[in-house]
Formats: structure tokens, C-alpha cells, sequence
């Protein structure tokens, strides 16, 4: 950690406090500052090169005047990998010295992530090497982000929520590693099931299209990427000093190495939480089961927007979902099962529409009632899938706010992907008949 300071206000205190306190090993942490003794408790060096053994990370937090010569001593101590958290290169048009920069490292063999990032964040090591508030929880997504701001944001956002990240990467000024990097390298990631990506602008477009193909068939990509309109390509152009391009052709790239596009950050971990979770759909025919009529409704409207096809339902299928629902319930797709259905019910439909081989996908929505208790509805859905354990996807929606916030983070913990509201449900699903789609494992009747 070099520019660890004494200074509780700045931020490299504060990126020793979180390396610390992330729960890496301490005794693998080592403060560079040539002015101090001991920060934190940890014993300062004057320079990396007085670190003893190898180093394989060094995170750089002094001002950018200094970072030519600390990454020259990373050079003389063999270290391979550098994080520079230092701003003022390339986006305020210090270019001359980024491209040194860069230029340096890699005729030293050195890799350089930054400049201008928040840091890195690595649950699978619980490394904190960020000036973010906190680690996110432990999960598969890993979030790629030209944005640090929002990478602090959204640290918060994802303890919140309860979405899991393996890592969470600053890129910044991309003046070295790049997105095309991470893509290759989360790809082959064990820990990683779906990759997140914020994009303002890619500076070499034909690699990023040869990675993101080659890498979107081995994992699922949501990107979204920023600066759409004009004025927000030049929002952009002075945030990380990105060419934003037309964004048609973003789009169409997008489409050709099979990244999918999201346009708001729920969409983003909403899509990525049920691309980790899930199997694909490998037919169409999607089987909505509520207890609201209006939910119902939603999700309808929803599926016509998303093109997610709703199943008609046989008359044999139909027999069996009347088993689980009043006279005055509809077995027409929406399958309402009424605002009396119990977890029983909700089991007993969910089984038989995960059973039937002509039902591509399962959509289950819960209203919340004063006669049902969500988690008993959760817990119900819950073990027909660990029973069944179905080659076929399942998004859920509970809606009903704080009263059914705990059976929804349930849900999650058992990998079912649940929403808010209908329409995110049906987004979700709409993501995997896309990934099924490019892949071409969804037949197409
Ligand atoms: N090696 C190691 N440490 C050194 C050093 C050297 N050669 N020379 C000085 N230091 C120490 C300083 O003494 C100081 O420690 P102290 O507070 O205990 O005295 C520490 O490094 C930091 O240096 P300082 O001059 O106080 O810098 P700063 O904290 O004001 O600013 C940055 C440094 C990197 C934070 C700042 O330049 C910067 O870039 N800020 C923006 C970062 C950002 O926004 N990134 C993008 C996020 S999206």
C-alpha cells in the first residue's frame, strides 16, 4: 500500500484501514511512507523495495507527480501488478505522463490497472484494496466498472440488497488493463458466474469484440453502457476521457458478441442474479403462477414487452393446476390460484408446472396477504425446487415491501432469483431466453 498515511482523512488511511479490516491477513500488508514508523499498527517501509519478499500487488495512492517514481521502484522489486488509485492523468488531459506511464510498466514487465480508480475488491480473498465503505457480500457477479463513484454507490446498494460480488473492478482511465483483460480473465474464473459491466466508452473496439465473444460463451455478460444521449457522451468524454462513439454501434456490438444490454443498474444485477442462478430455458412457453389477478395482469403485459412467450395451457394441465386453487380460480396463463392459496398450493402448482416437458419456464408471483405468511410461500417454493431440482428456469416476485423483504432474501440465499415487482420478474426471465437464444440451446417452435 504505497501513500499508506498517518491521516485518518485521507484516503490512503483509509485504503490500509480497509485492507485490515476486509479480514486479508494482516501480516501480509505492507504501508509504504517514507515519514512514518507504523500506521494502523502495521509496520511502515520507506520504500517497496525494503518490503521483505515478493510483493505481488502494489496499490499506489500518492499524488500523481510522485507515481513515476514509486512504480520505478516497483520495477527494481520485481512486483508484476500495480492499482493506481492516483486521479489526475489522462481525464484531465495529463496524457503525455499516462502514456509514460503505461509505456514504463510494461517494458518492466509490470501490468497497471487505473489510473483514476477506487480499487479492487476480491471477497473470494476478502482483500479491500478500495476506498469503498465496505466489501459487498460474497457472490458470483463480477462488476467491472469505469465508473469508481459508482463503485462506491453501488458497494452500498449491494449490502443492501444482498447481491453478492466475487470481485468488484475499478478500471478508470483503462490506460493499461482493460475491459477486454477482465472480461478474458473473469471468463475463466471459478468463482465467477455472471460478469457486470458499467461502460462509458471502449478505446479498441475490435479487441474488446474478439474477447467479449470468446467470453460470452463461457459466462453471461450485462453490460450497461452510458453516455447514450449527446450531452451524455460528453459527460463522459470529461469524467474518465472516453470517446462514448454512436451508441447504435455499441449495440450492435453488444449484440454480436451476445452481451446483453441492461439500462439501469436493477436491470444489471436483477438480470445477473438470474443469469448466475439458473438453467436456461430451453423452450419457450412460460406458466405465470400468482395469487393476485392484477400481478397477473402485469406480468402479461410485461411478457408482451420482453418477448417472453406465454404458454397456452392444455386442457390436461389444466386439470391438474385445478387441484391446487378455488372454483372461482383461472387456469388460464396467468394460473390464479387466488388470494386464499397457501404454501400448499403454491408447492402443488409450481410442481406440476415444473414437471409438465411442454412448460419452458416457470414464473411464480406472490401478492402479499393478511392471510398468507411469505416466508411459509417461500419456503414451500423453495423445497419443490430442491425436490425437483428442475432443468428449467424460475424467476419469482413477492410484492409487498418490508413485509416480504425476508421470505425474498430467502429465496435468494436458495439461488431462486426473486423481485419486487412482476415486470422485474419477467425481465429477468426475458435474459435468459436472450443468453438461450444466443447460445442456441432454446429450440424455436
Ligand atoms: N511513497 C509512499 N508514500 C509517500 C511518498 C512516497 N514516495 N511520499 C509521500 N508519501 C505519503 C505522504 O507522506 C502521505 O502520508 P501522510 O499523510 O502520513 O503524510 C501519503 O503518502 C499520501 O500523500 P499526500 O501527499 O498526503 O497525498 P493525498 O492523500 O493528499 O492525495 C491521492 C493522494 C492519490 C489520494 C490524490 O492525489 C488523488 O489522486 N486523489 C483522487 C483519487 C481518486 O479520486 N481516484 C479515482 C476514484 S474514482
Amino acid at each position: 500500500m504505497i501513500g499508506a498515511s498517518r491521516n485518518p482523512q485521507k484516503i490512503g488511511h483509509q485504503v490500509l484501514r480497509n485492507l485490515i479490516e476486509g479480514g486479508f491477513p494482516k501480516e501480509r500488508v505492507f504501508p509504504i511512507n517514507p515519514h512514518a514508523e507504523e500506521i494502523l499498527g502495521l509496520k511502515c517501509y520507506p520504500s517497496v523495495k525494503d518490503v521483505p519478499g515478493d510483493v505481488d500487488l502494489a496499490v499506489i495512492c500518492v499524488p500523481a507527480p510522485l507515481v513515476m517514481n514509486v512504480v520505478k521502484d516497483c520495477a527494481e522489486k520485481g512486483v508484476k501488478a500495480l492499482a493506481v488509485i492516483t486521479a489526475g492523468f489522462g481525464e484531465v488531459g495529463n496524457v503525455e505522463a499516462e502514456r509514460q506511464l503505461v509505456e514504463f510498466a510494461r517494458s518492466h514487465g509490470m501490468r497497471l490497472l487505473g489510473p483514476n480508480i477506487v480499487g479492487i475488491c476480491d471477497t473470494v480473498n476478502s482483500m479491500n484494496a478500495s476506498f469503498c465503505q465496505a466489501l459487498p457480500p460474497k457472490g458470483d457477479i463480477a462488476f467491472i466498472t469505469q465508473s469508481g463513484a459508482l463503485a462506491i454507490a453501488l458497494v452500498g446498494w449491494t449490502i443492501e440488497e444482498r447481491i453478492g460480488l466475487s470481485d468488484l473492478v475499478s478500471v478508470g482511465n483503462k490506460a493499461d488493463v482493460d475491459d477486454a483483460d477482465l472480461l478474458e480473465f473473469f471468463s475463466h474464473d471459478p468463482h465467477t458466474k455472471a460478469i457486470a459491466m458499467y461502460i462509458e466508452g471502449i478505446e479498441d473496439g475490435r479487441r474488446f469484440i474478439e474477447t467479449a465473444k470468446k467470453a460470452s460463451k463461457l459466462k453471461p455478460i450485462v453490460a450497461i453502457k452510458a453516455g447514450r444521449s449527446r450531452r451524455g457522451a460528453a459527460a463522459a468524454a470529461s469524467h474518465t476521457g472516453s470517446l462514448a462513439g454512436m451508441d447504435a454501434i455499441y449495440d450492435a456490438a453488444f449484440k454480436e458478441c451476445g452481451i446483453i444490454r441492461a439500462y439501469t443498474f436493477d436491470q444489471l444485477f436483477d438480470w445477473c442474479i438470474a443469469l448466475a442462478s439458473q438453467p436456461l430455458p430451453k423452450k419457450r412457453g412460460t406458466v405465470i403462477i400468482t395469487n393476485g389477478g392484477g400481478a397477473g395482469v402485469m406480468a402479461t403485459d410485461a411478457c408482451e414487452d420482453w418477448d417472453v412467450e406465454l404458454m397456452d395451457i392444455p386442457e390436461d394441465l389444466a386439470e391438474k393446476f385445478r387441484k391446487y386453487m378455488p372454483p372461482f380460480g383461472s387456469t388460464r396463463n396467468p394460473i390464479d390460484l387466488t388470494g386464499m392459496a397457501t404454501r400448499e398450493k403454491y408447492e402443488g402448482a409450481t410442481e406440476e408446472a415444473f414437471r409438465d416437458p411442454r412448460v419452458g419456464s416457470v414464473i411464480v408471483l406472490y401478492c402479499h396477504t393478511a392471510i398468507t405468511d411469505p416466508m411459509d410461500v417461500a419456503d414451500g417454493i423453495i423445497s419443490v425446487v430442491e425436490k425437483l431440482k428442475p432443468d428449467k428456469p424460475i424467476t419469482v416476485s413477492f410484492i409487498g415491501g418490508k413485509e416480504t423483504a425476508e421470505a425474498s432474501d430467502k429465496l435468494r440465499e436458495h439461488k431462486i432469483p426473486c423481485y419486487p415487482t412482476p415486470e422485474r420478474a419477467v425481465a429477468a426471465m426475458s435474459a435468459l431466453y436472450k443468453r438461450a437464444k444466443y447460445l442456441g440451446v432454446l429450440a424455436e417452435s
